[in-house]
């Protein structure tokens, strides 16, 4: 039951997702989109001052899990491999996108990270494999305190506003 009911709100994230990615590729992009990406490049210079759920040592495992299985798609520190990454490619669909705080992964909450690990993006219309058979939760886990340890304060503190943790 509570699957399911991630399911659907993550169904909801991933069209709200894909809209503002057809927005993007116009002139729609707004003001306040173009300053948290310059600020999410500068992420890992940003001073720290937000207390993050995941500790240092998933971080350490994260990057191992990562790299063997995240990488080859979404770049081995996480800036993505295509770009640009909100415009579909020839196959309709569209590429994997970064995580590393420049891109929409912070719109969605934790639960939905994890969903989208678990189950891929097939369910979705999209093209990236489900780990649910592959990783521990632990690992799973670890590769998004990877990926969110790329993510400046500024990212961290709004994805946390939208309810990351929630
Ligand atoms: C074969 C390529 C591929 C691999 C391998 C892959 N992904 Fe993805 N990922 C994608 C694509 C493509 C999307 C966009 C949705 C879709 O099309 O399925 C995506 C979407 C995501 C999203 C949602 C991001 C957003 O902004 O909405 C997360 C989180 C994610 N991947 C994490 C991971 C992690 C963690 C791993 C490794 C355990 C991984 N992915 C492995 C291709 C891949």
């Amino acid at each position: 039951m509570i699957k399911i009911l991630i399911g659907s709100v993550l169904l909801l994230l991933m069209a709200g997702c894909s809209d503002d990615a057809t927005d993007a590729t116009g002139k729609n992009l707004d003001k306040t989109e173009n300053i948290t990406q310059a600020k999410a490049v500068t992420a890992k210079e940003a001073p720290r001052t937000i207390e993050r759920w995941y500790k240092k040592e998933q971080v350490v495992i994260g990057q191992t899990v990562f790299s063997q299985n995240c990488a080859i798609c979404h770049g081995d520190k996480a800036q993505g491999v295509i770009h640009p990454w909100n415009r579909k490619l020839e196959s309709g669909l569209y590429p994997p996108p970064p995580l590393n705080g420049i891109a929409h992964a912070w719109h969605h909450p934790l639960k939905g990270l994890l969903y989208t690990i678990q189950n891929g993006g097939k369910a979705i219309g999209g093209q990236m494999p489900g780990f649910k058979d592959k990783l521990t939760l632990e690992e799973q886990a670890s590769a998004i305190a990877y990926f969110q340890d790329f993510w400046s304060d500024k990212i961290y503190q709004a994805w946390l506003n939208r309810g990351g943790l929630k």
